[in-house]
């Protein structure tokens, strides 16, 4: 959209060209104090061209095809040009990225949805440490972007926070593909994503490190970990950083979160260590619930051959 000060500025100069142009007579007094009442208006309009209400207009149709969820859409998902974005708080500040609250509303309807929005950090904070392991074999594509990286400029940074952004919902797309239970990926814009709030009303369903199963719900948790890290295997990636605190529960299911360090198996030398060390930081928290020891090595033993047989 253009904004005013772009035609306010052509417009100006255009008048300030006539002046020493041969043509000037081209225009009559009047046509010219006409001109210059119209520029004056417009210059009296408002600035901004933000939305009526809310923190900023839907960024639904900033992002393009490929950077939107897969289809088919679930029907909550909110695609209205006349949308806005509120955002109602920060629901966690991590290491590299901060979680926000964001409420999606379409002004005038009672049509609005809840979703979490994931903003990878592009400034000095963001630590680099997790970099080198996880993303063997994956390759930057632009030299300028790998040197760039390696020296940690303002445009590495920025620029790493946008893969790191990509490869989340890069991975959270294939894992709902697969069945794994992922937060439905919404769209990704640079370094946010925006994802399927898990979670009631405003209140963030619990981690899995903040539950307390009884024996039955117990059971069904670890049966449900075993088949997301089936399928996850059977997709080819580990998780890279599973832990009872990247996993949360709702209504009784385990969901899989945080994901942006997922793991080529066959790609990266080090692909089955990282599947090992998930099952091993998901199953000790479960063998010190009283899940035995056995079901967690058995879990290992089954993997190991699931990803021997691509
Ligand atoms: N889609 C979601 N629905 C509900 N809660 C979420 C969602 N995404 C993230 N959270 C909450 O925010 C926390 C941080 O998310 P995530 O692990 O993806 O980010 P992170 O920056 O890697 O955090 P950390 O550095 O603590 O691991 C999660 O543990 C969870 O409590
Ligand atoms: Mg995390």
């Amino acid at each position: 959209m253009a904004r005013k000060s772009d035609f306010s500025e052509s417009f100006q100069s255009t008048k300030r060209g006539r002046r020493t142009s041969k043509n000037s007579q081209l225009f009559s007094a009047e046509e010219h104090a006409r001109f210059e009442e119209m520029r004056t208006q417009f210059d009296e309009m408002p600035q901004d061209d933000g939305p009526p209400t809310g923190d900023r207009w839907s960024i639904w149709w900033d992002s393009e095809p490929l950077q939107r969820g897969p289809e088919p859409r679930p029907e909550w998902v909110i695609t209205d040009h006349g949308a806005v974005d509120y955002e109602l708080g920060v629901l966690k500040t991590g290491k590299e990225a901060d979680v926000f609250l964001i409420e999606r509303a379409v002004p005038g309807t009672d049509r609005a949805v809840i979703m979490a929005s994931k903003r990878y950090r592009s400034a000095e904070h963001t630590q680099f440490n997790r970099a080198g392991d996880y993303t063997a074999g994956r390759g930057a594509k632009r030299s300028r972007d790998a040197r760039a990286m390696a020296k940690r400029t303002t445009f590495g940074l920025e620029q790493a926070a946008g893969r790191w952004a990509a490869a989340e919902f890069d991975a959270l797309k294939r894992m709902y593909n697969a069945g794994v239970p992922v937060p439905y990926p919404v769209q990704i814009l640079g370094r946010e994503v925006l994802m399927e709030f898990i979670g009631d009303g405003r209140a963030a369903a619990p981690r899995l490190a903040e539950t307390k199963p009884d024996e039955v719900e117990l059971e069904s948790l670890w049966e449900q970990a075993g088949e997301a890290l089936r399928r996850m295997t059977e997709l080819g990636f580990a998780h890279g950083d599973l832990s009872p605190y990247n996993t949360v529960v709702h209504d009784g299911r385990l969901i899989v979160l945080d994901l942006p360090q997922v793991v080529d198996l066959y790609a990266n030398p080090l692909g089955f260590d990282f599947l090992t060390r998930d099952v091993e930081n998901l199953g000790s928290w479960f063998t010190a619930r009283g899940i035995a020891r056995d079901e967690v090595e058995d879990l290992q033993a089954e993997l190991k051959a699931l990803a021997a047989m691509p």
